[in-house]
């Protein structure tokens, strides 16, 4: 298993390296109040929360809670979770790979140090969707990822329905994807992260 990454850019401060709130220390114990809202990568402590809110939607589970705990513990950089009150609202896990595109074992793989991100799950609690915060959370994903080095695209697999939402994120077709879940299919999308130099230079990374 790789140790997970650890970042020195100040941009990626907030999100790595704060504690996460259930292995807090006394200090952060003694607060009154917790931060009415803050981003940061989730860790296997925040499983359960996040297979809560995944086992809410309808339908099948993009993962079972051993592949939440197996990403979270492999490659928490490449997740984000949004918290309000310390609550999870709204959370992204990702994981490497190494593939032109998607296939059937990227479902349950990470790739470490692989150039391509691949997003398994963008939820919303359900109290809290249409409120902008699942393209919220997307945008200050990608703004994350394109500080993270070595990293050049982003891919993932939706379904139809959902091609708008994402394409408004930035993200193009890539057409059908190979991946299938049951009777599901899937269409694939990519966001290019590489070659944004004047964002790079202007954003703090
Ligand atoms: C998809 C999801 C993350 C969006 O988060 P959100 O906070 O509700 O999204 P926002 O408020 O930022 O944006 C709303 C947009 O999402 C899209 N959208 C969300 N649910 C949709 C649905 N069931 N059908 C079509 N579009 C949908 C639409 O583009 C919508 O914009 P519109 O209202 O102008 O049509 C959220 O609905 C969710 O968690 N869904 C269940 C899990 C899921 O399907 N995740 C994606 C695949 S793993």
């Amino acid at each position: 298993m790789t140790a997970p990454q650890m970042i020195s850019s100040p941009f990626l401060k907030p999100f790595f390296l704060k504690t996460p709130l259930n292995v807090a220390s006394h200090q952060r114990q003694r607060r009154h109040t917790l931060p009415a809202s803050e981003f940061r990568n989730l860790t296997p402590q925040d499983a359960i929360s996040v297979f809560e809110i995944e086992r809410e939607v309808s339908g099948e589970c993009p993962l079972t809670l051993d592949e939440v705990l197996g990403f979270l513990g492999q490659c928490p950089e490449l997740s984000l979770g949004w918290f309000e009150e310390g609550q999870l609202v709204a959370f992204i896990i990702g994981s490497g790979w190494d593939k032109e595109k998607l296939d059937q074992g990227a479902l349950t793989m990470h790739v470490p140090n692989a150039q391509t991100v691949h997003i398994h799950v963008l939820s919303a609690h359900r109290h809290c969707r249409q409120q902008g915060k699942g393209s919220v959370l997307l945008w200050r994903y990608l703004q994350y990822l394109r500080c993270l080095p070595g990293l050049r695209r982003a891919l993932l697999v939706c379904e139809e329905f959902l091609v708008p939402f994402y394409r408004k994120a930035g993200f193009k077709k890539n057409g059908p994807s190979a991946i299938t879940v049951g009777a599901l299919t899937f269409t694939e999308m990519e966001y290019q992260l590489g070659g944004q130099a004047y964002a790079r230079r202007n954003s703090g990374c």
